[in-house]
């Protein structure tokens, strides 16, 4: 009986952790005056998503991303969709002073090419390169919904939670001025529970173009 009621105890505290806590927090950035969600992971990797207050379920609504990497950091991906494969990947890397954004989708464990159902536009408020980060802003559409009636379509609930994946590497990609460039596998990987709902922005259109 004392084992039985053990177990019980570790199922509610799994389902509770499954179910309600998110691994990310609000962030104000005082720079661009974005509220992001913000999740850092091990490496000090952190990884920003600001979204509009009108943004609603299944609309593909514009996105903000900002990630901020440490410089000893080669390349970072944030997955959109939680996973490598079939969802839209940011890649970010350092090509002297200033900062690459790579839009790429994976259709199965190797490099994944290019995507063009993401569209970026970098800000120059909060995209900057020095002595210990590289850091880009960017708008994105294309990011909160992607897929096809073949794979089925998916969207980010921005009042709620969800999960996202990233993945880096130390080694630098192979030609940092191409954001087409090839680049080795990642040393780590790791998922996430990200609120959106503590990244609503009431004034996202006008901080958007303030900071462009
Ligand atoms: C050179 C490029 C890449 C190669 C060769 C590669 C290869 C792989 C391989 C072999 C796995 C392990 C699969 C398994 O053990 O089941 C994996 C897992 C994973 N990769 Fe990549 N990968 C690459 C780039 C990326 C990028 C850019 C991201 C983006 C953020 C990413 C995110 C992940 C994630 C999240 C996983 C864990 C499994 C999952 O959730 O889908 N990978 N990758």
């Amino acid at each position: 009986m004392r084992g039985f009621l053990a177990t019980l105890g570790t199922v509610a505290a799994l389902a509770g952790s499954v179910l309600g806590q998110s691994d990310s927090t609000k962030y104000v950035d005082a720079e661009t005056g974005f509220t992001f969600s913000q999740y850092v992971n091990d490496k000090g990797i952190a990884f920003r998503v600001a979204v509009p207050a009108t943004a609603k379920a299944n609309d593909n609504y514009e996105a903000v991303v900002q990630i901020a990497v440490p410089i000893s950091v080669g390349w970072a991906g944030l997955a959109w969709g939680g996973s490598m494969t079939y969802n839209p990947l940011t890649i970010v890397w350092a090509n002297g002073k200033d900062v690459v954004v790579s839009s790429r989708m994976a259709y199965g464990y190797f490099v994944p090419p290019a995507y063009d159902g993401a569209v970026y536009k970098v800000l120059k408020t909060g995209t900057h390169v020095n002595a210990t980060h590289y850091q880009v802003t960017a708008t994105c559409v294309g990011c909160t919904l992607w897929g096809d009636t073949d794979t089925g379509i998916t969207a980010i609930d921005p009042t709620a939670q969800g999960t996202l994946a990233f993945a880096y590497a130390a080694a630098p990609v192979t030609a940092p001025a191409n954001n087409a460039s090839t680049f080795s596998i990642h040393d780590l990987i790791g998922h996430w529970i990200h609120d959106f709902s503590v990244a609503s922005n009431a004034d996202f259109n006008a901080t958007v173009a303030k900071n462009q």
